[in-house]
């Protein structure tokens, strides 16, 4: 093993060394890895680095005119070890401790660069030297069965069409149909009960946002067909990290639930192409994008579009719920603000209004909260052109990470990182949109999360009525985040059950 050889490139490089795991139990073995051990002592044999871009560097650095040395590269071997509940914020701390604010990692012959300083995420989110559609590429392949040259054709006109149909203003014209749909829903858990509070929560949004995004009637119509949603998609959700690395013969059951859902998906644009003139509330989200994308590869999309709205603002609302139930204060604070806001309503068919939303927020601080402390474990960028970021070039190919949960985790912006503190969003101005500065949860640039007004007015939307029409009673602590989930946000590691009784 040529070790110097090998170690060249701006950033330091941690070579994690695996053919036959794929990149997410990488990361996922990595972020678990409890030490850093010297070169040598690995189980694992090493993957080579291309280290003919070394000169290239050379050159480059010259042509950037930035002398500064370049630290000397310490490559070392990581090696995995069973997991004790670690995740992505404990590698990065580690490595980053390690092998200063900007490492590489090498897993599964892929080079992942870590940027963890603040001041390097807008290099991140709006150099030109890095795409978002070329990081995500292959992922979409393997996720959606969309194939590379559609994707690069299609994706700017859909990513546009998202964001124009999402904006505030039209997020507030969802908003109506939205609470009927929660209403609905809501009363479907009948007056008292038991359950796992994850899948309470899953049962009525799913087929809100379902319907209230694709068209009433492409949401599950009866309890069956709901039961059988549920099953395929989170089946779809759980094996989806795995799924975005590897070919879909190695993940039967996965590649199944994709199936299902591309075939659930096909329906839907057909149905939505049928009923263009019969929603009363105008054009749904996935009638817009028909107008874009041709039938062939509609379905695919709506998939995309579906797991973007349902896979990260689901658990965080569980998150925001099991954090308000566990601190008395936060509860009693929220509920206040609840009762008040919506008066004496019918308990069965209660409206909720942006106004109403306005005077409730406490309940919004809540969670902002809760999205902070379990924000997406990793976003991804592609570096196209070499990239300087501090002292280091990083070469085109890798792949530059940052981890909003981590980010999230740092004191100089969020004092007692690790406590739910709703309060801290008093110093944020929410009415305007404006979150907290170091906040990254929904990432940056012009592909930031176009969803995020909608996600936000959903979520005050859900817990205010919940809340307001079940009293519940915790029966287990809360959960710790699964390491599952590295790229999205986290799921309940473990059972969450609930007693729940209608007021
Ligand atoms: C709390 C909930 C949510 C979180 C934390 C979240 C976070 C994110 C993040 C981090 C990205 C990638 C941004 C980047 O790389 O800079 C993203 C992309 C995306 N999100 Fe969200 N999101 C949430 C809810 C939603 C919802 C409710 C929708 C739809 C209604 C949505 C639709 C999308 C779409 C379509 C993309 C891909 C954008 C593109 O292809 O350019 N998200 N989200």
């Amino acid at each position: 093993m040529d070790r110097p050889e090998r170690a060249f490139f701006g950033a330091r490089v941690v070579v994690l060394c695996t053919v036959s795991r794929c990149l997410c139990s990488c990361l996922l073995a990595l972020a678990k890895s409890s030490k850093l051990i010297e070169p040598g002592t690995s189980e694992f044999s090493c993957n080579s680095v291309d280290t003919g871009y070394r000169r290239r560097v050379g050159s480059l650095r010259g042509g950037y005119g930035h002398s500064a040395a370049i630290p000397g590269p310490r490559d070392v071997m990581a090696q995995a070890e069973d997991p004790d509940g670690s995740v992505a914020s404990q590698m990065c701390r580690q490595l980053a401790c390690s092998y200063g604010p900007v490492f590489t990692v090498v897993a599964a012959g892929k080079r992942l660069t870590f940027v963890t300083l603040n001041e390097d995420f807008r290099a991140f989110f709006t150099s030109k030297d890095v795409d978002f559609e070329q990081a995500v590429q292959e992922a979409v392949h393997n996720t959606a069965s969309i194939n590379k040259d559609c994707f690069y054709k299609t994706h700017p006109t859909c990513a546009t069409i998202i964001k124009g149909r999402l904006t505030p203003g039209n997020t507030a014209m969802l908003s109506v149909h939205l609470c009927e749909e929660f209403n609905d829903h809501l009363e479907n858990l009948g007056s008292k009960g038991t359950g796992q509070l994850n899948e309470i929560i899953k049962s009525v949004m799913y087929p809100a946002v379902m319907s209230n995004l694709l068209g009433r009637c492409n949401s599950p119509s009866n309890s069956l067909k709901r039961q059988e949603f549920l099953e395929k998609f989170t089946t779809y959700d759980e094996g989806f990290e795995y799924g975005s690395q590897l070919p879909d013969l190695f993940l039967k059951q996965w590649a199944n639930s994709k199936r299902w859902l591309l075939s659930l998906l096909r329906n839907m644009a057909i149905r939505a192409q049928e009923t263009l003139y019969n929603e009363n509330d105008g054009k749904t989200l996935l009638q817009h994008l028909a107008s874009a994308i041709s039938d062939k590869y509609l379905p695919n999309y709506g998939l995309l579009l579906l797991w973007a709205s349902l896979a990260n603002a689901i658990p965080i609302t569980f998150w925001a719920i099991a954090f308000i139930l566990a601190n008395p204060e936060a509860y009693k604070i929220a509920m206040d603000q609840i009762n008040i806001a919506l008066r004496d309503q019918d308990k069965e068919k209660t409206r909720v209004t942006l106004d109403d939303l306005q005077h409730m927020p406490y309940v919004k601080w809540c969670i902002m909260e809760a999205i902070r402390l379990r924000a997406p474990g990793a976003i991804t960028r592609k570096v196209v052109r070499p990239l300087k970021l501090q002292n280091y070039v990083i070469p085109p190919g890798d792949l530059l990470m940052l981890s909003p949960y981590w980010a999230h985790r740092n004191p100089k912006y969020f004092p007692d990182p690790e406590d739910f503190k709703p309060e801290r969003w008093e110093m944020a101005d929410l009415e305007k949109n404006v979150h907290l500065e170091g906040f990254v949860a929904f990432g940056g640039g012009k592909n930031q999360c176009p969803g995020r007004w909608y996600a936000v007015m959903e979520l005050h939307m859900f817990v205010a009525l919940i809340l307001y029409k079940f009293e519940f009673t915790p029966l287990d602590p809360i959960p710790k985040p699964s390491p599952l989930h590295l790229v999205g946000t986290q799921q309940p590691d473990g059972p969450c059950r609930v007693r729940y009784k209608h007021k």
